[in-house]
């Protein structure tokens, strides 16, 4: 099967057409989109809009759904988050560069996410290629970072030091039985499917290297997060009602651009299981 596709930036995201997302997907249909995937991290569907069963289908071509680990659930399926902004929200989920939960040991390979209500303007999301930003360093720090591993954990975005839940719609575990949960994964990962190499540490999770301090980890780690949103390795995504975007979480990150006040935002989302970072 062929799609339709136009590349968003020479280096990550594309616009698709010639496959509609809303019907379950016959095998030649996503074998299309899963290898468009591979090629373009993420991908974006327009005007397709999607029910829950939809929604679920989608994300379950790929790989089992994932329950969010500290999300508080606000649908009535477990698996499906709504991303919500109300008016006034002065906090956002995914406002930091990130990947999605790389505190747990086999983060989602990657999720979908679909568009219901959106401001008139802004509300965007950009996406940055890891690939990209990992083959544009040079030899003496691709070196140095072989082997180096660093560790994530969800204290900047969940529990009660986080201080998330007063100023957004969605809420996070942060009552007393909460216990942050810590991981450790390689720096730069290998893809598991396309064989190449992605930096994968990100800001809202990483936050120093194995066996060393936060603040000996800090001159090295900002300068790679840093580096990793560089705008050559970026496309921005424009929503609007009935936009899905499908993204590749084991080399990419992303941030929502938290620049709406007044305006609703609703999402709806599903994770894909992933498998644990090499
Ligand atoms: C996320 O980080 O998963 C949410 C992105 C968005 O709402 O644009």
């Amino acid at each position: 099967m062929n799609l339709g596709i136009t590349q968003l930036s020479p280096v990550i995201g594309a616009e698709v057409n010639g496959v509609d997302i809303t019907k379950p997907l016959e095998n030649d249909a996503f074998a299309a989109v899963h290898q468009a995937l591979l090629d373009h991290i993420i991908l974006v569907f327009r005007d397709q809009p999607l029910d829950d069963d939809a929604l679920m289908a989608l994300g379950r071509r790929f790989s089992t759904l994932v329950i969010h680990p500290f999300i508080m659930p606000n649908t009535d399926r477990p698996e499906i988050v709504a991303i919500m902004r109300d008016p006034g929200d002065t906090t956002i989920v995914g406002e930091d560069w990130h990947s999605d939960t790389t505190h747990i040991a086999t983060p989602p390979m990657g999720a979908v996410l679909h568009a219901i209500d959106v401001p008139p303007r802004g509300g965007d999301t950009i996406f940055a290629s890891q690939y990209a930003a990992y083959e544009a360093l040079s030899d003496g720090m691709k070196k140095m970072l072989a082997g180096l591993n660093a560790v994530h954990d969800d204290t900047h975005v969940a529990g009660p030091k986080s201080g998330k839940n007063n100023t957004r719609a969605n809420k996070v575990r942060d009552g007393a039985n909460w216990r942050p949960t810590s991981n450790v994964h390689p720096v730069v990962r290998t893809h598991p499917e396309t064989g190449r190499k992605c930096l994968f540490v990100n800001r809202s999770y990483s936050h120093r290297f194995e066996n060393m301090t936060e603040a000996e980890s800090e001159p090295l780690l900002s300068f790679l997060l840093e580096h990793g949103n560089r705008p050559e390795f970026t496309c921005r995504v424009r929503w609007t009602p009935g936009t899905t975007v499908i993204w590749d979480n084991r080399c990419m990150k992303h941030i929502a651009v938290n620049d709406v006040t007044e305006h609703r935002r609703v999402m709806r989302r599903v994770q894909m299981t992933g498998d644990k970072p090499f």
